[in-house]
């Protein structure tokens, strides 16, 4: 699929895409492809109720006195209201219209909306990235009936003031939509081909970017003392590895890094705690916050961006055998700290906490943010909208959910506390694996805090709930898996940590 930015010129073959907004009506490109065909759209309009609100669309076929295939009029919404995300939802909704046709080019000619916040340049190239998180197929698996999901469009056009400009924004943003399809995809695989071993190869294949990456294996951990990644590990016949990335490119290069930890369930069965079927499915899902870091990775590196990152990931499999660890079990981290795992299910955390321990004692960095799809009562507390956020420091925090906001991933946060961390308490060792009935994501972050160092500022974001949606329900995502968490990463770092 070829992306262009060119200067406004006749559109002579395929869809024609322009704009209107609510009240005002129809744009200028719009009102000059009503005029070209006679009027059509201006007579469609009150036939499909159409008024220019957000998310209305309105498509004329083969009209006479135009080259193009078809024009589709997008309604832009409340011009004030129009911004970077608006764009990027217009042009899914067109990109979803298309859905099933055979048109082979499609041509964006999207006037600024008078008193909108978002113009010229950085239109079309947020134009761009909706049209890119949109257009994604993950169709490998698929051999037969394969034009019934791919999209047929080769060429892909957005008519601007300022082509030069567009394309320079789009330099900006296409590695960030890149970096969220690599975390779709890592997602889409299924787990009997994205094992541990073969997650860390895909992560050691990106070193190419410029990206450093060093893959720690079972002996390794072993050395370094990681009893509570490796036991979850330990029933699987794949071995477990801890998969560290690195990119440099602050202009100082011993600056400390902002730190990225994820959990990469490659598979969750539960363990011996074997999760009910229907329950299991989905669970080749379970490394969302590893494929998050990953892509975020990927993002900073592809747009060289000016900072010193580390992305740590734990990838392990956990299965029940005969080998696999038990519920009564008890295992040694390498902070030190012992752990009763009274459920082999609460897997994700035993993972986390050897894994956030080696980023903050190897990288002594500004902050780590862990993601994982840890907790199903995430789910409970804020169902597919926003991803919950667990914090110890304000500042970090606030920064993050502003983040979220401006690139359509929000997050909200939930509270710690010393009353929740008693639920913690282990008749045998420091503390056990689970809470009580109550509370599941917060007992779950709190376990994760007792492996956080005095003073590290830290953020744990349970993606449970919007790491894969399971009917195509958001705009900007047509596949099961979303790529969630990359681009709230990408955009804090570029709001704060940059330069
Ligand atoms: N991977 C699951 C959490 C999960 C559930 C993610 C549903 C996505 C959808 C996690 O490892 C898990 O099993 N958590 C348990 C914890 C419990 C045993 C304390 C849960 O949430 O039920
Ligand atoms: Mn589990
Ligand atoms: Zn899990």
């Amino acid at each position: 699929m070829q992306f262009n930015f060119a200067a406004v010129t006749a559109v002579n073959s395929g869809a024609w895409v322009v704009g209107a907004v609510e009240g005002t009506g129809l744009l200028p490109a719009a009102a000059k492809a009503d005029k070209l065909s006679g009027g059509a759209i201006a007579r469609a309009m009150p036939l499909c109720q159409f008024t220019g609100k957000s998310g209305q669309v309105l498509e004329v076929l083969a009209p006479a006195g135009v080259k193009a295939s078809r024009i589709i009029v997008l309604g832009l919404g409340k011009p004030e209201r129009f911004d970077t995300g608006a764009a990027e939802v217009a042009a899914a909704t067109a990109i979803g219209r298309l859905k099933g046709s055979a048109e082979k080019e499609i041509t964006f000619e999207i006037d600024t909306p008078k008193g909108g916040k978002v113009r010229g340049a950085i239109l079309a190239a947020h134009l761009a990235v909706g049209t890119r998180l949109k257009t994604y197929a993950f169709n490998q698996y698929r051999t037969k009936d394969l034009s019934e999901h791919e999209s047929k469009l080769e060429k892909i056009t957005f008519l601007t003031g300022d082509p030069v400009a567009a394309r320079k924004a789009w330099g900006r943003c296409e590695p960030v939509a890149n970096g969220v399809l690599l975390a779709r995809d890592l997602v889409n695989e299924p787990p009997n081909v994205l094992s541990p071993v073969e997650f860390a190869n895909r992560v050691k294949a990106l070193a190419k970017t410029g990206l450093k990456v060093e893959v720690l294996g079972e002996a390794q951990m072993k050395k370094l003392g990681m009893g509570a990644l490796l036991g979850v590990g330990q029933g699987s016949e794949r071995e477990s590895h801890l998969v560290v990335m690195q990119w440099n490119g602050a202009r100082k290069k011993t600056a400390p890094p902002v730190a990225f930890v994820g959990k990469g369930v490659c598979f969750d069965s539960g363990g011996l705690s074997l999760k009910p079927g229907a329950s299991m499915m989905g669970m080749k899902g379970d490394m969302g916050g590893a494929a998050a870091v990953v892509g975020t990775m990927r993002a900073l590196a592809l747009r060289k961006a000016k900072v010193n990152a580390v992305g740590v990931i734990g990838l392990v499999e956990n299965m029940p055998d005969g080998k696999a660890q038990r519920p009564d079990d008890v295992v040694k981290s390498m902070s030190g700290q012992t752990v009763e795992v009274l459920n082999t299910d609460a897997e994700g955390r035993l993972v986390l906490a050897d894994a956030l321990w080696y980023a903050q004692t190897r990288f002594k960095p500004k902050f780590v943010i862990d993601l994982a799809t840890l907790t199903g009562a995430i789910l409970v507390a804020l169902g597919a909208e926003y991803a919950g956020l667990f914090s110890n420091d304000d500042r970090l925090s606030n920064r993050l959910i502003e983040a979220g906001k401006a690139v359509g991933e929000p997050v909200w946060r939930l509270p710690l506390g010393k009353a929740y961390d008693k639920l913690l308490r282990s008749k045998i060792a420091d503390m056990k694996n689970i809470g009580g009935q109550q509370a599941g994501a917060i007992t779950a972050a709190q376990f994760l805090q007792r492996f956080v160092k005095d003073k590290m500022p830290w953020v744990h974001l349970d993606i449970a709930g919007v790491a894969w949606q399971d009917s195509e329900q958001k705009p900007l995502i047509p596949s099961w898996s979303t790529g969630w968490g990359v681009r709230i990463l990408d955009r804090l770092v570029s709001d704060h940590y940059e330069g």
